[in-house]
């Protein structure tokens, strides 16, 4: 029971002097994956709420802010207020992952989950009815351009089987070293929604790549 596949390229890999004209030669995309990191919770450093609403000015696409952050219940409201479409924040930065959910969703807002490679899916796999995202790391947060960890894929398929078992539209996402050579297997394993920063703008045609991922991540 998947929805059809959403490509959401993240602008970790665009150039931040150019957002906006980076985020005009991405038309196919379909949501834009905003990565934010705190230099606390993540060793990297990105940026806040004032440019994901600058972002959210200048395109009509759906803002899936991820927030690399600690404290995260002390900030989700600003990237609400900034006009983000979701906002997903890690289970392992918050010890009240269901509150700060709620407070999301009664301002209109997604709400998503996420979990570091290290982190197992059990004891989240209760709470995935107060999600409209669970977003799984392929990657240890922090950089684009690392390698995709298959091992991941047994959380993914954790998930979707319960997520089915609760008939639940609650999108599964993942994130980190998604490529036209793993979407597959992440597709396979149940994922829907789907982060690509170095295989969007690393490529000569950003456009015609998220095209060639929703190919390959359309499971017939
Ligand atoms: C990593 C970020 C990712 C990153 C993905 O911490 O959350 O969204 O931009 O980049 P790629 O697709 O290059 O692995
Ligand atoms: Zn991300």
């Amino acid at each position: 029971m998947s929805h059809a596949p959403i490509i959401a390229p993240s602008i970790l890999s665009a150039d931040f002097a150019r957002l906006d004209e980076e985020i005009k030669r991405i038309p196919s995309a379909d949501w834009i994956h905003v990565d934010v990191m705190d230099g606390h919770f993540v060793p990297n450093l990105t940026i806040g709420a004032p440019v994901a609403k600058a972002i959210a000015k200048v395109t009509d696409k759906p803002l899936d802010c991820h927030l690399m952050i600690e404290d995260p219940g002390r900030w989700v409201s600003d990237y609400v207020d900034a006009g983000a479409h979701s906002v997903t924040f890690h289970a392992e930065a918050t010890n009240d992952p269901v509150g700060i959910a709620r407070r999301l969703r009664e301002r209109g807002c997604g709400a998503g989950l996420t979990i570091k490679p290290g982190t197992l899916a059990d004891g989240y796999l209760e709470m995935v009815s107060e999600f409209d995202l669970i977003l799984i790391m392929s990657v240890e947060p922090g950089f684009g351009g690392q390698s995709f960890m298959p091992d991941m894929l047994d959380k993914v398929r954790a998930f979707r089987a319960e997520i089915d078992r609760l008939r639940l539209e609650t999108r599964l996402e993942i994130d980190g070293g998604i490529s036209p050579e793993t979407i597959g297997s992440a597709a396979e394993a149940g994922c829907d929604t789907y982060v690509a920063g170095s295989a969007v703008y690393g490529a000569a045609d950003p456009d015609a790549a998220i095209e060639l991922l929703r190919e390959r991540a359309t499971v017939a």
